[in-house]
């Protein structure tokens, strides 16, 4: 008879988890910032390695928002709408769909702050005064789109409008001479340029570490615009409450050694606490026992470990060029952390120009990102141990 039920970890990409730790501070930032609006722009970047649980905070942040009476759009972003006319495209379609959904749902009741800012709002006077006559007019169109979801907003009695933009790292200015894009700029500028006539509407950067680095690119006072909030692995306590508080009334007992043991395994890490977590629960069920031992994890950590390669890193490897993929497996065998390019140049026959050019395509491709000049940092918690993993089974074909 089987002792266990549902499962109740979750991990996965965007999942929200049966308890969210430790994440308190960062929500309440992400209100102090909604609250103060729209006398200080409200711009937050979220940034932070891939499973430190981005995704799933932003999903906070959107309902948070809705429960200050905000009108919020999420989307994840991807690499095709790194392109002025995909990006602004995609914002018109959004901002076309949350005015479609909030006139379906006509408020009677109208909230007294949000008609305050209305009247403040309205007195600007139309969209002449804000849209900055030399902006390009795929900016003058972002801010037209954004502008016409603040006005449904406050005719609502919303307080105003978010935009919350995943994977944001995506995004990024590109001054080469053959494609000279700036989907970032543009966006910036026509948020920017509609906050400065006092407009309620906020935008929340979420992505990994190469975000920040692009908005710098960007524009230069956007340093200034951003709140910026780094979503760092848990601590041991909220760690320990992320493994054991989804437990609670199932019944499971845990071994304190366990705890202790997983706690160091997994980092601090969402995503390894979730998976850990799971696959115990997994392995505890075929046996049908209700205890996680010491011994549970042992026998279970192969299993893990193969879980964790192939739905956590693998995929990334597999979206890569041989080139690329050759350059990030030699990486593996470099000191880390962090990557020193001068290292991985005497580590392999490609030329330095090449090694260049690989680098800066791996930084795109959202694998690595730069953390000073000549050094480099991996995305993903604990990559590098899995590239000594990776190129491990490659040296001995036929086991495992
Ligand atoms: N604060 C948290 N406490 C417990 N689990 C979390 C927390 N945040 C995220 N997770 C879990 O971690 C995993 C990765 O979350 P996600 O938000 O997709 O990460 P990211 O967007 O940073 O890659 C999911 O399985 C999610 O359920
Ligand atoms: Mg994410």
């Amino acid at each position: 008879m089987s002792v266990l039920g549902k499962n109740p970890y979750r991990p996965g990409t965007n999942v929200p988890p049966a308890y969210l730790a430790g994440r308190e501070e960062a929500l309440r930032t992400f209100n102090r910032v909604l609250d103060s609006s729209p006398e200080i722009p409200a711009n937050v970047r979220l940034t932070g390695l891939r499973g430190v649980g981005k995704s799933v905070l932003l999903g906070q942040f959107e309902q948070s928002a809705k429960d200050r009476h905000w009108l919020a759009a999420r989307i994840e972003l991807e690499p095709r709408h790194n392109d002025e006319d995909a990006l602004s495209t995609l914002i018109r379609s959004l901002s076309d769909e949350v005015i479609r959904r909030r006139s379906v749902g006509v408020r009677i009741k109208e909230i007294a702050a949000g008609v305050t800012r209305a009247v403040r709002w309205n007195a600007v006077d139309g969209l002449e005064v804000f849209v900055d006559p030399l902006a390009s007019g795929k900016t003058s169109s972002v801010t037209k789109a954004l502008a016409d979801v603040v006005e449904v907003a406050l005719n609502h009695g919303d307080a105003g409008f978010v935009l919350l933009l995943d994977e944001a790292q995506v995004l990024f200015d590109d001054h080469r001479a053959k494609r000279q894009e700036h989907p970032l700029s543009m966006l910036i500028s026509a948020v920017a340029g509609l906050q400065s006539t006092g407009a309620p509407v906020a935008l929340v950067l979420c992505g990994l570490p190469t975000l920040q680095a692009n908005l710098l690119r960007a524009r230069t006072y956007t340093e200034r615009m951003f709140t910026g909030e780094r979503i760092e692995s848990l601590d041991a306590d909220s760690a320990q409450q992320a493994f054991l508080r989804p437990l609670d009334g199932s019944g499971v007992t845990v071994e304190s050694n366990l705890v202790a043991q997983v706690i160091e395994e997994v980092d601090g890490y969402p995503y390894f606490i979730q998976l850990w977590g799971a696959e115990l629960w997994e392995a505890a069920r075929d046996r049908e026992t209700a205890a996680f031992s010491v011994e549970l994890l042992e026998s279970t950590r192969p299993r893990i470990y193969r879980r964790l390669d192939r739905d956590f890193y693998e995929g990334r490897l597999a979206t890569l060029t041989a080139a690329e993929q050759d350059l990030l497996l030699t990486s593996g065998m470099a000191q880390y952390p962090p990557l020193h390019v001068a290292d991985l140049r005497t580590r392999t026959p490609k030329s330095e120009k090449y090694v260049n050019v690989l680098v800066g395509r791996l930084v795109e491709a959202g694998v690595i990102y730069r953390e000073a000049k000549g050094t480099y940092r991996y995305t993903a918690p604990q990559f590098h141990e899995f590239l000594q993993r990776h190129l491990e089974r490659q040296s001995r074909p036929n086991r495992d």
